[in-house]
């Protein structure tokens, strides 16, 4: 079954806890948190007082997505304000391996993330450390960009190598996830998607994780 985690980037600011209240009952997975640092992407959002204050607010586990230079630096206190799964970038980080472990030693879920430019093949090595490989189908750094096509092939690829080497590693898609890529996704082997504005901009969040599920068989 795919899983769905909205970013709440995208959603209203102005109402946010409603904006989680009304997400998590419309059946999603997961909440998707963006950090961005200003320095590893052109963008600044929010840090760990967000996650606290989303943590406060719901139960649904946290899917924390670093985009932040200095990751080891702040993995634990993203931990302790309530993330669940923490992705750090692999451009970003100096000794990708040590820190997914550090991660787990922490009690929660690691996760690594590749940019388009990176090829799929320099994960391959470390997966068996992570819980999740986060796949951006946009560049870093904004919600509302076009989905880069050539994310499809890299979902594929890395579809085949967790298969054939029996890893439990899953699939995460990020940028430009809409209801016309998002069965593409699906079919290329994608387990979780990540959708900012057009899970937040949709009319009723309910029958937008209807209409994923549904896509994917299970709806
Ligand atoms: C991009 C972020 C994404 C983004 C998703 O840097 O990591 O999570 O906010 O937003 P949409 O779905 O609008 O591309
Ligand atoms: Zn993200």
């Amino acid at each position: 079954m795919i899983k769905l985690a909205p970013s709440i980037l995208a959603a209203d600011f102005g109402h946010l806890a409603d904006e989680i209240k009304e997400s998590v009952d419309a059946g999603i997975d997961y909440l998707h948190l963006d950090i961005m640092d200003g320095h590893f992407v052109p963008n600044l959002t929010f840090g760990p007082e967000m996650v606290k204050f989303v943590n406060s607010k719901t139960d649904i586990p946290l899917d924390v997505h670093l985009m932040i230079s200095n990751a080891p630096k702040y993995i634990e206190v993203y931990a302790e304000a309530g993330a669940d799964f923490l992705t750090v970038h692999y451009e970003a980080v100096d000794f990708p391996e040590k820190i997914l472990k550090e991660i787990r030693k922490l009690g929660i879920k690691s996760a690594v993330s590749i940019s388009p430019n990176t090829s799929i093949k320099t994960v391959f090595p470390i997966l068996e450390h992570a819980d999740w490989l986060l796949i951006m189908s946009v560049h870093p750094g904004f919600a509302g960009q076009k989905f880069i096509p050539a994310a499809l092939n890299k979902i594929s690829a890395a579809r085949d190598f967790i298969e054939s080497h029996g890893l439990e590693c899953e699939i995460e898609v990020d940028g430009g996830i809409d209801l016309t890529t998002a069965p593409q996704v699906i079919e290329a082997g994608a387990d979780i998607l990540v959708a900012g504005s057009a899970f937040y901009k949709s009319a009723n969040y309910g029958d937008f994780v209807k209409s994923i599920k549904k896509l994917a068989g299970g709806g």
